[in-house]
This record gives structure tokens, sequence and C-alpha cells, in this order.
């Protein structure tokens, strides 16, 4: 596989197109495929398209800055990289390289429990905000807490659960290329660390008491990913999770679900300032982390847009494309009028759809 370089003002859609031309028609499909319809997916696009930026003028922005503090954690940008299982199919280095272009774009990672890097590997390549995504996967709850045990060891600063996942999506488009040979499922099981052993799904009985189960055996923070509803993010601050990830998994999970976008101000009234607030899911232009920022989110993750810097570029188009995007919201701040993340706010947008 040859790396090109990615050119800082690529757009998130041309990078997908030029993946889309080196990538095998299997694994193209795999990242940029959902449940169903794909109609989750398009929905967390077509969200951020119904609001538009309101500038403030004559403010003194010489100098700005993307800085912000998550979980006590400090980073360049508000900005984590999504965790994204089987990065090995799009690259050689999988997850490790994306480390690598997250900490050099200042941005943060979350890591996959379905990872082909190791967590060793990733954590000596990331940047200081790095937390780890952990299934819970089948009843064994002995090989969570050595998972969980071992993340904390290798210095991963936080546990993100995915919460999402008590069935898995139907995803057409990787039932059609199985039909038609490919054999993308059982390189995905092949190439995975930690997860995925064949037959092996996430436990379908989980609930929060496993929450309260995983806050009693660790001291790492424990962010749930996968929350769309007012009254599971009050739950989650019940339990003592310190931060939730407005997630619909990307589209990829249930079909036919609410755009993140249209669920992020639910759930921040609701958390109070009390939790930590990120959101993923059709975050693709600086604008649209500001969008976020603006409906009260603390950041934002990316998924397939650093899958495909991935697969043309490597570490080097990983953080190519998220430099752009930091550079890029610092930018909008500086035209926006604002001169920290932190002033961003209800009064710099317009819903007009
Ligand atoms: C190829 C791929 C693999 C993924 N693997 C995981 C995973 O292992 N764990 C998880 O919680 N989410 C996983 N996700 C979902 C992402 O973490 C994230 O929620 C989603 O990609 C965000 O939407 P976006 O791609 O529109 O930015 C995966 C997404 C993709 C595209």
């Amino acid at each position: 596989m040859t790396e090109d370089a990615v050119p800082d003002w690529l757009s998130a859609d041309e990078l997908e197109g030029e993946a889309r031309r080196r990538l095998p028609a299997d694994v193209f499909d795999h990242v940029a495929g959902g449940a169903g319809d794909e109609l989750t997916q398009v929905a967390n696009l077509d969200a951020y398209l119904r609001f538009r930026l309101r500038p403030r003028v004559l403010v003194d922005v010489s100098s700005v800055s993307t800085s912000t503090v998550i979980l006590g954690m400090e980073i360049g940008c508000p900005i984590f990289v999504s965790p994204m299982g089987s990065q090995g199919l799009l690259h050689p280095r999988g997850e490790a390289a994306i480390a690598v272009g997250a900490a050099r774009a200042g941005a943060g990672l979350i890591l996959s429990m379905t990872a082909s890097s190791t967590m060793a590997e990733v954590a000596d390549a990331a940047g200081p905000a790095r937390w780890f995504q952990l299934y819970f996967l089948g009843r064994d709850r002995h090989l969570i807490e050595a998972v969980v045990n071992e993340a904390a060891a290798t210095g991963y600063k936080a546990i993100c659960v995915t919460v999402d996942s008590a069935s898995f999506g139907f995803r057409r488009r990787d039932m059609r290329h199985v039909a038609s040979g490919s054999t993308l499922l059982e390189s995905i099981r092949s190439i995975s660390r930690y997860g995925i052993q064949p037959g092996s799904v996430v436990d379908p009985s989980l609930n929060w008491k496993d929450i309260e189960w995983l806050s009693a055996r660790t001291r790492l923070p424990i962010v749930l990913k996968g929350i769309t509803a007012a009254d599971d993010a009050r739950k989650a601050h019940e339990h003592g999770v310190r931060g939730v990830i407005v997630s619909n998994h990307g589209g990829r999970q249930l079909d036919h679900g609410i755009a993140t976008l249209d669920a992020l101000p639910d759930v921040v009234a609701a958390v109070e300032g009390k939790l930590a607030v990120l959101i993923d899911g059709g975050v693709r232009r600086p604008t649209d982390v500001v969008i976020a920022l603006a409906l009260g989110a603390d950041a934002v993750a990316i998924g397939r847009p650093v899958a495909w810097a991935l697969a043309v570029g490597g570490a080097d188009g990983v953080a190519s494309y998220l430099t752009s995007m930091a550079d890029g919201l610092a930018r909008t701040m500086a035209l926006l009028g604002v001169t920290t993340t932190a002033e961003v706010g209800a009064a710099h947008i317009a819903r007009v759809g």
C-alpha cells in the first residue's frame, strides 16, 4: 500500500473518495456503511446542515486558543478520535498509526477493544488524552476485569464503555459482500487483539448494575458511549459515571435513530455540568465542531474521516487531517469573534431548518 500526502485543503468527502479508490470494496464498505437503510447515519450528517453560524465582529482575536480540559486532561483541541476496530485492514500499522497522527495534532484518542494494534503499541504512540473503549463481550467478567486492569497498567486514562450494542447492527453492505464470497468478517476476527473471538458478542444482559460493578473495580473515570436520552444521562451520573459520549455508533447499530446533534441539547441539560459531554457521528468539518460546542458539548469525536486519512496517508495522513481540523477550528473561532472554546455558545448559532 503506498501512502500519499493528505493536503490540508482536502475535505472529509474528498478523503473518502481517495480512500475508496485504494481500498478493497468490502473493506471500504465495512467502514463507510451503517445499519439498515443507513437512516441514522444520514441523519447524523444532515443535522449539522440545519445550523448556521452567527459571528461577532470587532473582537480582539489576535490570540485564539483551541485547548480545553476534559476529565482533568488538557488537550490541544476539543477533538478525539472515536474508537474504531480493525484498522489493520486499512493500514499495516492500524490504530498505532492513528495514535501517532492524533498526538501530532493535539487530539485525544479512544482505542477500540476490537483494535488490531496492542494497547501498549498505541499507548506509546498516543498523546496524554488516551482512553480505552470496552465492550462487555461474553459473560466472563474476569476477562473484562483483566482487560480493564491491563488498560490501566498500560497508561490509559479513562474507560469508555460502549452501551449501544446490545445486539449487532444489521449491516447490509457487509452481508452483501459476504454473500458474494468476501472473507472480511473472518479477517476482522483474526486481527482483533482483545475483542472478537469467533461467536463472541456483547453480553445482551448488560445493565446499570454492571456499570456499578465496573466502577467498583477501577479507579479510572468511566465514560459511557452511546447515550442519546436525558434519563440515561441522569442515570449515568447516579451510577458514578464521569462522562458520556452522545453517540449512535455512527449509525452502525440502531437504524432510524435520532441524530446525535439532535440528542445533544437534552443530554447537556440533564447532566447540569456534572459530567463531561462528548458527541460523535457526522462531525466532518471545523464548523461542525463549533456547532457541537455551541450546543453544549465539551468535545467531539471523529470516526470515519480518520480511517480514510489512515488509508490514504498513514500516520502522516491522520496528522494532516486532524491538524487541518484543529487549525480550521482556530480560524473559525477568530471569524466568530471568540478566543477560547468555552466562549462558544448558543448565541453563535442559528437553527435554519
Ligand atoms: C470501521 C468502524 C469501526 C468501529 N468500531 C467501533 C468499536 O470498536 N467500538 C465502538 O464503540 N465504536 C466503534 N465504531 C463507532 C465509532 O466509535 C463512532 O461512534 C462513529 O464512527 C462516529 O461516527 P462518524 O464515523 O460519523 O464520525 C466504529 C466505527 C467504524 C466506522
